[in-house]
């Protein structure tokens, strides 16, 4: 179906399942047929005992360059959207075990807000966190416009989703969107041992822990449906098409 998401269990972190990123050429950005695949793996990942915990790895020095821009453009251009990205926002809010991400490097759009919805992140020190929603005439997506501002604020949620400003990791770390900053050589490594110790707990009271922390699921449902509205409203704007058409010219 793609190529481009991987899916592994590492021998050493046993009921770890990973869903890695793997499109080097184009800075892992995701496709429809990647988010499909992935909404499938965290569904399946759900129903399946064997499977405690979900990791979420990039490459080296790339985590993601976001949506696919051709993706986008297709859609300004009067193509259709799909489910695939609104299903796998939606497999993402409501997958019951616990998720994990290691980052570094490049982290755009979707390769952010992604971590929000996650459990643990670490980042390499020389990651960067980045949303140019609104530079490309878009608005947030992922629930980001409800989690992040309850996360870390109005102001730097603002200057994140809204101002365009990038957060190196050690600004994400102090913002709560990032739980450890490392070396980049120790970014999977950490994460995966963290997930492994995470899969070794009772998995039910690990389960209801989670949830509580996590609170009202329905609000984060409702709240990706409602941006995803006003982003393929806004996907249709001539300021949006042109914002793509001069990525795409460059
Ligand atoms: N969608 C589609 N293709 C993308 C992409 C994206 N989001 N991001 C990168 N690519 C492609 C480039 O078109 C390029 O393809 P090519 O080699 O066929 O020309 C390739 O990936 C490498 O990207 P390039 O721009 O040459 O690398 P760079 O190191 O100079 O810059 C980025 C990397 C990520 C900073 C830059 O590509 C970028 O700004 N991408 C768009 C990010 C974005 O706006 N995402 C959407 C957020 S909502």
């Amino acid at each position: 179906m793609t190529d481009h998401i991987l899916i592994e269990r590492p021998e050493a972190a046993a009921g770890v399942q990973v869903i890695r990123l793997d499109r080097p050429d184009k800075k892992n950005a995701i496709t429809r047929a990647m988010y499909r695949a992935m909404t499938e793996v965290l569904v399946a990942g759900d129903a399946d005992e064997a499977v405690r915990a979900t990791v979420f790895l990039g490459g080296e020095g790339c985590f993601s360059a976001g949506n696919d821009l051709n993706d986008f453009l297709a859609f300004a251009q009067g193509g259709t959207m799909g489910r695939e990205v609104i299903d796998f926002l939606h497999a993402l809010a409501a997958h019951g075990k616990p998720l994990l991400s290691g980052v570094d490097g490049l982290a755009i759009g979707i390769g952010t807000t992604i971590h929000l919805h996650c459990d643990l992140t670490y980042a390499s020190i020389r990651t960067e966190f980045r949303t140019p929603f609104v530079d490309l005439a878009l608005v947030p997506e992922a629930a980001s416009s409800l989690l992040a501002p309850r996360l870390m604020g109005h102001q730097r949620a603002f200057a994140l989703l809204a101002a365009g400003e990038g957060f190196s990791a050690t600004a994400a770390r102090e913002a709560g969107l990032v739980y450890a900053v490392v070396e980049p050589a120790a970014v999977e490594r950490d994460t995966l041992a963290a997930a492994a110790r995470l899969a070794a707990k009772p998995p039910k009271a690990l389960a209801i822990a989670r949830a509580l922390i996590r609170g009202n699921r329905a609000e984060v449902a409702a709240r990706i449906d409602e941006e995803a509205a006003h982003f393929a409203a806004q996907l249709k704007s001539p300021e949006a098409r042109a914002a793509f058409e001069a990525f795409m010219a460059r």
